[in-house]
């Protein structure tokens, strides 16, 4: 792949001839030559890209781009054709999904996943770290320490009075909230979001942004987005996907100024 100066790979290579090309210490997730094949099609095709401990990295790109599927492939859920995922200085590439999820990366789905027919709390309470065999309610065991901190989450994302209502019932935007607390209660050191803000409306989308920015001073965030508004408001460093390549990355102001970026993906 050609080298280009919107990306951060001379960043990554280190001056020192030693076994790693990237600083483990910097990065708690490394993507190392990854592609993704799918019956001879490329959805992905990264050379490189490092997130740092505790930043919140955005990525953007056109319908296709491959983000999902990097997800996807961190997560664990596909297997990537070729390429390492480094994960707190672990090789973590073709490791099963659930023992990923296990060592502490959590992901929000495209489509929230909450079960309709639980209430908030029951939601909750079947995302306690070892409940998820339990029947909620049959043989509740959720300890004080545990009923706390569900009650903590749901008031920092306004569900507090929604304890009791079953999920089929909450509005788009708290369903979201709602799969976001569930991840929270995990404590992933890894949250991967795709598209937290679609079909939200713009003060559910504040309160969106709101959350995510909180969470960002304990976890590490990858959040996609197509929204823009919710991009700048996010204020933080852009990666942009465009089939299946990085293309650039930097602030979403340089991207803006990118007749690359325009052309691929904002100007449409
Ligand atoms: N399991 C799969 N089998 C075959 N093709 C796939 C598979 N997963 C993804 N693809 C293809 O890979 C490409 C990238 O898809 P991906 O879902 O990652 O895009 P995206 O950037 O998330 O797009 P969107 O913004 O629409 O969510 C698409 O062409 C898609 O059809
Ligand atoms: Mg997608």
């Amino acid at each position: 792949m050609v080298q280009t100066p919107q990306t951060r790979l001379d960043e990554y290579l280190l001056d020192s001839p030693t076994n790693s090309r990237f600083s483990e210490e910097k990065f708690i997730l490394f993507l190392e030559g990854i592609t993704a094949v799918f019956d001879g099609f490329k959805a992905l095709d990264v050379e490189a890209l490092g997130i740092e401990h505790n930043e919140l990295r955005v990525v953007i790109g056109p319908n296709g781009a491959g983000k999902t599927t990097m997800c996807d492939i961190v997560s664990g859920k596909t297997r990537p054709t070729t390429g390492t995922v480094h994960f707190e200085g672990q090789n973590i590439t073709g490791i099963p999904e659930t023992e990923i999820a296990l060592m502490g990366v959590g992901r929000k789905f495209q489509t929230p996943t909450v079960f309709d027919s639980l209430t908030t709390y029951q939601n909750m309470e079947l995302a306690l770290p070892g409940h998820q065999k339990l029947f909620p309610n049959l043989y509740s065991q959720v300890s004080t320490e545990e009923d706390d901190q569900i009650l903590e989450i749901l008031a920092r994302v306004g569900l507090t009075d929604e304890l009791d209502t079953e999920a089929r019932y909450l509005s788009h935007g708290q369903r979201q909230w709602l799969a976001i607390s569930t991840l929270i209660l995990s404590s992933p050191k890894l949250l991967l979001v795709d598209e937290p803000a679609a079909g939200l409306t713009d003060a559910e989308t504040e309160l969106t942004a709101e959350l995510l920015l909180e969470l960002k001073g304990d976890h590490t965030l990858i959040i996609i987005e197509h929204d823009m508004d919710f991009v700048r408001r996010l204020d933080s460093f852009v990666t942009m996907l465009h089939e299946g390549h990085i293309m650039a990355e930097g602030t979403l102001e340089e991207l803006q100024q990118n007749e690359e970026v325009i052309e691929a993906y904002l100007g449409r």
